[in-house]
């Protein structure tokens, strides 16, 4: 890297950053320049713990060679080939490679290359199976309070955050929402997945009853909701939403673009819970974060059902320029190789007790409400800042950043889901680093 690349430019107006509090930012900027394994370099030459895999998707840690080789050699290949009525070897090889590792079921592969386009992808798939099937009517969509299913949107129209919706229009129409998940009164404290809530899964009753079973589409959930500041499903909740949609000819989707490639210490949420959907969105650990890339996985009735029609003719009017990049294949193949050659899918497995025991010793510290863990996520929950929301949390963020560690907030949540590459030794460094941030907060 050049040194010009090492040092602040004097003017950061231009770049508008995305979900930033820009002006904060610029004020008292926090850059890296550099990353190893468990850690990020800062500009000022500060080795800082990363406690959130990046956002979530550096699942084998940072430049790990076997993905940095994958990335180098393709480029000097092949660094692009059209997607659309062409193909390259490696998009069908990364294909067959993630069908392995897929969850029972998953027999085909659609390349995006964000989690927001997964899931747009996932919904109009859905829209478009049904009238595949003859059934067009089916075109309402269920999402949840709560629910973070990226940006675009589809997106935001079946996701719950209100921060991402109330800005942006009257969004898709025909979208419903089940109740979120939260119920701090009953479940504060719990390990893993909470006792009590799955009824709230009856909503959806609800919901069919209210519009009829023959306009619905789809119901999408992330299995561990993890933006909203990780909401852990309570025992059986997921299987009743699949029986109910069963039940009713409702496809079901998960979006795992969070919890997909090893965050629960298995391949998929849907091999943690035992609970199959129709469709499964990913993005994040597909390439380790390092080449945007999504995935969007599905069962073979669903794919089967587009394949009708004459032959010369596309099957399905969508598709991104960048769907299937050579480089970003190559990325995602070296990813796999890695998970692979480090038993990294199921790591989260080994540690998750450990990670629980620690995140839990933070139960008596100041402003502490609530803390949730499962696999290697892990979520504490502060006491708001009178008159003042997010202001704690954030301040928390800041403050560790220059400890040494990076964490993730979400108004007055912290959210911690570290590299699965984590030593037990880095666990306790970082929850005892959230510890002595903890103990200086207002
Ligand atoms: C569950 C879920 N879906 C979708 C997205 C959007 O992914 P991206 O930011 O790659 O568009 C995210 C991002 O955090 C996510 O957590």
């Amino acid at each position: 890297m050049s040194n010009r690349l090492k040092v602040t430019p004097n003017d950061l107006s231009a770049f508008w950053m995305p979900f930033t509090a820009n002006r904060q930012f610029k004020q008292a900027p926090r850059m890296f320049v550099g990353a190893k394994d468990m850690h990020y370099t800062t500009s000022d030459g500060r080795q800082v713990l990363d406690g959130t895999a990046g956002l979530w998707c550096v699942n084998a840690g940072h430049c790990r060679p076997k993905i940095v080789e994958a990335i180098q050699q393709q480029a000097a290949e092949l660094d692009y080939a059209p997607a659309f009525q062409m193909g390259h070897p490696i998009v069908f090889e990364l294909a067959n490679r993630l069908i392995d590792i897929a969850p029972d079921g998953m027999e085909h592969v659609f390349f995006t290359n964000s989690g927001s386009e997964s899931v747009d992808t996932a919904l109009k798939m859905a829209i478009a199976y049904h009238r595949a099937k003859g059934d067009g009517s089916r075109v309402r969509l269920i999402g949840r309070e709560r629910g973070y299913h990226g940006v675009n949107f589809g997106g935001i129209s079946v996701g719950g955050i209100v921060s991402n919706r109330k800005m942006f229009g009257s969004l898709l129409t025909g979208v419903d929402h089940l109740p979120h998940t939260h119920l701090p009164e009953k479940n504060a404290f719990a390990r893993g997945e909470p006792e009590h809530g799955a009824e709230l899964a009856n909503e959806l009753e609800r919901i069919v009853a209210l519009h009829d079973a023959s306009t619905i589409a789809a119901v999408i959930v992330e299995p561990v909701a993890g933006s909203t500041g990780v909401l852990i499903p309570p025992k059986g909740y997921l299987q009743k939403l699949r029986d109910i949609c069963t039940k009713h000819g409702i496809l079901l989707i998960f979006d795992e673009v969070i919890t997909g490639f090893g965050r629960l210490g298995t391949n998929f949420a849907t091999d943690y819970f035992g609970v199959t959907p129709d469709i499964i969105t990913t993005a994040k650990g597909v390439t380790n974060g390092v080449i945007p890339m999504g995935a969007v996985f599905v069962k073979k009735e669903i794919h089967d059902a587009f394949m009708n029609g004459p032959e010369h003719l596309i099957e399905f009017f969508h598709g991104y320029t960048y769907s299937g990049n050579p480089i970003a294949c190559a990325a995602a193949l070296g990813t796999l190789d890695t998970y692979r050659e480090e038993g990294l899918l199921t790591r989260g497995a080994e540690l998750a007790g450990y990670w629980a025991d620690a995140l839990h010793s933070l139960k008596d510290e100041p402003h502490v409400i609530d803390i949730r863990n499962i696999g290697l996520v892990g979520a504490i929950e502060l006491a708001p800042l009178p008159g003042s929301p997010a202001k704690r949390a954030f301040e928390a963020f800041v403050k560790s950043f220059e400890r040494g560690a990076l964490i993730r907030t979400t108004g007055d949540i912290i959210a911690l889901s570290p590299p699965l590459i984590i030593a037990r030794g880095q666990i306790d460094e970082l929850i005892d680093l959230v510890r002595g941030v903890l103990r200086t907060l207002e």
